[in-house]
């Protein structure tokens, strides 16, 4: 338990100084504004340990690839969304002396994220050697209102004396990422001016000026600059008691937007703009902006503040992340709270994100998550081909940024192709959320029958068994590699084949024009590809073992010495820190839902009691050691009304990072799996899914809450559901929709209510 941060349904809120803390709460109280962001560093010096982190959504760098035994198909490189310049930076010298956090004494320390309005705000009182007390305030917030602006307003008072107390505002580009392949720096200098920094990427080529506006009331600024650094400097006299306060504007704009040579002019309009308007009023205009935000997607728990905190950070850490502003964007697994898995973008978004964002930012933004995808698909066939595959069969990467493969391990590279699966998956969901079905003929069918292809030819056919089987593959369980027939990725295969032909053919019939395009452009030959998709389907083999009543993970999966998670050891956990990997391979342990993956995903194709059989075989042999595990179980035990399983999991998945179960937070947030999380509260708790192209709620609380209440937004307008023990209600502020309501079929005008 991370036991320094104060349970608050609204605030983060963090009490004293622990240097060995420092860099798990720079993820915790990370800053970001779906374009931009960056770790809760501190704006003065500090030189203990911390990772420094700022990221600018899309810049990235093809970090060259490092293996031990290269293999034919790895890619070159993989990209890194990097560490870009430190530009909250702030130095300050109390009476000559360099305020150091690592080296003062630290008397009170208070550090708070509000929630509600993405401000960050430190509290403290020092005492420097020179015996000087000061009282500091920094706030800090990235403008949600205007994308390319950050803004830092700090403050420092003597307590105990007068003194003279230094500012000395700066940018620093000459910074480096923690992980590099070989220690390089990815950074090259454009130029350096009076007030800004102009700086692009080694390869890539990416350009971004950081550029400052400061103000100090009354004092002068000398400038100071070096290659890659600028430096505003004052020295004030400050009497015992006086607060000064600086003001720090930074424009931040880069050349995914705007010309490079006109990156610096930019910056600076940003910056002085922004000096002009003022800090109170650009607050309130971020703040507004916020609040639009969280309007529809708040989530109240009532009766369980920890439950409450848990939710709000994960959906605050979703909102920070991702926008929907820019198709070229996505969600890292990380966000932009630290540099691990390099800020590109993983099957996550599919299977865990687009929920989340389809429903609380809507429609527009959901379809810019599938529309990344589309824009990748040539890249993805390309990446197929390299393979071997052909004909316009698509893989799509493992992790990319740019469509390109960045994977490097063979085992998950070339064959955890399941997340080929989620990507169609997501477009049926999307479709079926929205209504928006016209999708299919301008953008989807193209992938589909691109992900079709590849399965068709990936897919074998085994005269021993005379039936179809998926050899070589690696399921979501990463703790197995080269298994052949994992159910779940055979599974979602077959269901992509099927859905694929059906929506060839609803293009055909309804959008011809749209049709004969992509005849055209792909060429594609329906009745003998969908004729080919169809045999496959009817002669797949699924495993099952009819015995114990469930589906098989995989080829052999009983053959292993059988046992749960509960008769490990602890000390021997989590396994992937304990065990050697041959252990772990040969072990009956799971690293995340597999099986009940596939499960979850098509809730729709198995009876209560198939999913019943299938939990309790499956999650007492799960460690649960990927963030995206509980939240799949969390929402099943809710189906199969286990409550308290599903209490369990839940609080799991939602304090994840605040309670730092994995012990890992200092390398950023779990934010993928935030998207999970509010799953489980929404899919799980308020038994939200969608029944026949209906949205339908069945919702049952676990025991410690009183109330839970949530905001959708489903084609257009905002619903709020209000569910206690006794009763649900649904509200809409827009115009009349047909809902389910525990099972019953309804015209929801202004509200309804049903008891439970
Ligand atoms: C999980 C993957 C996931 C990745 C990024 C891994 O630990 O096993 O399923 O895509 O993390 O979140």
């Amino acid at each position: 338990m991370n036991e320094f941060l104060k349970v608050n349904p609204w605030l983060l809120v963090e009490e004293g100084f622990a240097p060995e803390r420092i860099k798990s709460s720079e993820s915790l109280f990370a800053l970001g504004n779906g374009v931009m962001g960056g770790r809760a560093n501190f704006e003065e010096k500090y030189s203990g340990e911390s990772l420094q982190g700022n990221y600018i959504g899309g810049v990235y760098y093809p970090d060259k690839t490092r293996v031990g035994w290269w293999k034919n198909g790895y890619p070159e490189y993989f990209a890194k969304v990097l560490n870009s310049a430190f530009w909250i930076g702030v130095d300050i010298r109390i009476n000559g002396e360099e305020l150091d956090l690592a080296q003062t004494e630290v008397l009170d320390f208070h550090r708070e994220m509000d929630m509600r309005r993405s401000v960050l705000t430190r509290r403290m009182r020092v005492r420097m050697h020179n015996d000087t007390e000061v009282e500091i305030e920094a706030v800090r917030f990235i403008s949600l209102d205007r994308r390319e602006l950050g803004v830092v307003r700090y403050s420092v008072m003597p307590l105990n004396r007068d003194a003279q107390v230094t500012f000395a505002p700066y940018i620093d580009a000459d910074v480096r990422n923690t992980d590099a392949n070989y220690d390089e720096k990815f950074w090259e200098e454009v130029r350096t001016e009076s007030d800004a920094v102009q700086s692009r990427t080694k390869k890539s080529g990416f350009e971004v000026a950081w550029a400052q506006a400061v103000t100090l009331e009354g004092a002068e600024f000398q400038v100071e600059t070096r290659p890659e650094r600028v430096c505003h400097t004052s020295t004030v006299n400050c009497r015992q008691g006086e607060k000064k306060t600086l003001f720090k504007y930074v424009g931040i704009s880069s050349s995914m937007n705007h010309p490079a040579e006109e990156l610096l002019a930019t910056a600076r309009k940003v910056a002085h703009e922004a000096q002009e308007t003022g800090f109170d009023a650009l607050l309130e205009r971020h703040e507004a902006a916020w609040a639009a935000r969280w309007h529809s997607c708040d989530v109240t728990i009532e009766g369980d503040d920890e439950a409450q905190q848990g939710i709000r950070f994960c959906i605050f850490m979703l909102l920070q992340t991702y926008t929907g502003v820019d198709t070229r964007l996505n969600i890292g697994p990380k966000g932009f709270t630290g540099e691990k898995y390099g800020g590109v973008t993983y099957w996550d978004t599919e299977a865990y994100c687009l929920s989340f964002y389809m429903a609380t930012a809507g429609q527009e933004v959901a379809r810019e998550l599938l529309k990344y995808r589309y824009n990748q698909l040539d890249k993805a066939i390309e990446n197929a081909g390299k393979l071997g595959f052909g004909e316009g069969a698509a893989l799509y990467p493992m992790v990319t940024i740019n469509g390109e493969e960045c994977h490097n391990e063979w085992e998950i590279t070339f064959e955890e192709i399941h997340r080929n699966g989620a990507i169609a998956h997501a477009i049926a969901e999307y479709i079926r959320y929205t209504g928006d079905k016209a999708y299919l003929a301008q953008y989807g069918l193209e992938v589909l029958i691109a992900i079709a292809r590849f399965w068709a030819q990936r897919i074998t056919w085994s005269a021993a068994r005379k039936q179809y089987v998926l050899l070589g593959v690696t399921g979501p369980n990463e703790y197995e590699n080269n298994v052949n027939n994992n159910w779940y990725t055979s599974y979602i295969a077959c269901w992509c084949l099927r859905y694929a032909a059906e929506a060839a053919e609803w293009v055909r019939r309804n959008y011809p024009e749209e049709y004969r395009r992509i005849v055209e452009k792909r060429n594609f030959d329906e009745a003998a590809e969908c004729g080919k998709w169809s045999e496959i389907n009817a002669k797949m083999y699924l495993g099952e073992d009819r015995e114990l009543g469930i589906f098989l993970q995989q080829d052999n999966y009983l053959d292993k010495e059988q046992m749960t998670a509960e008769q490990l050891d602890p000390a021997e956990r989590p396994i992937n820190q304990k065990w050697s990997w041959d252990r772990i391979l040969r072990s009956c342990f799971i690293k995340q839902a597999d099986v009940l993956q596939g499960i979850y995903f098509f809730q729709e194709d198995f009876d209560v009691e198939t999913i019943r059989r299938n939990f309790h075989f499956y999650e007492p042999r799960t460690v649960h050691e990927s963030s995206l595990s509980p939240c799949v179980h969390a929402i099943l035990a809710t189906k199969i009304g286990d409550m308290d399983k599903a209490y369990e999991m839940y609080l799991r998945t939602s304090r994840l990072d605040l309670d730092d179960y994995n012990r890992e937070v200092e390398e950023g947030c779990h934010v993928t799996s935030m998207a999970g999380s509010w799953k489980s509260v929404i899919e799980g708790f308020g038994g939200m899914s969608m029944e026949d192209d209906t949205l339908a709620f069945t919702p049952r609380l676990p025991r410690a809450w009183r109330a839970l209440t949530f905001r959708i937004n489903y084609r257009g307008r905002i619903l709020s559901v209000k569910v206690t023990h006794d009763t649900v209600l649904v509200e809409n502020e827009g115009s009349p929709v047909t809902i389910k309501l525990c099972g019953e079929t309804l015209l929801l005008d202004k509200q309804a209510t049903r008891s439970l």
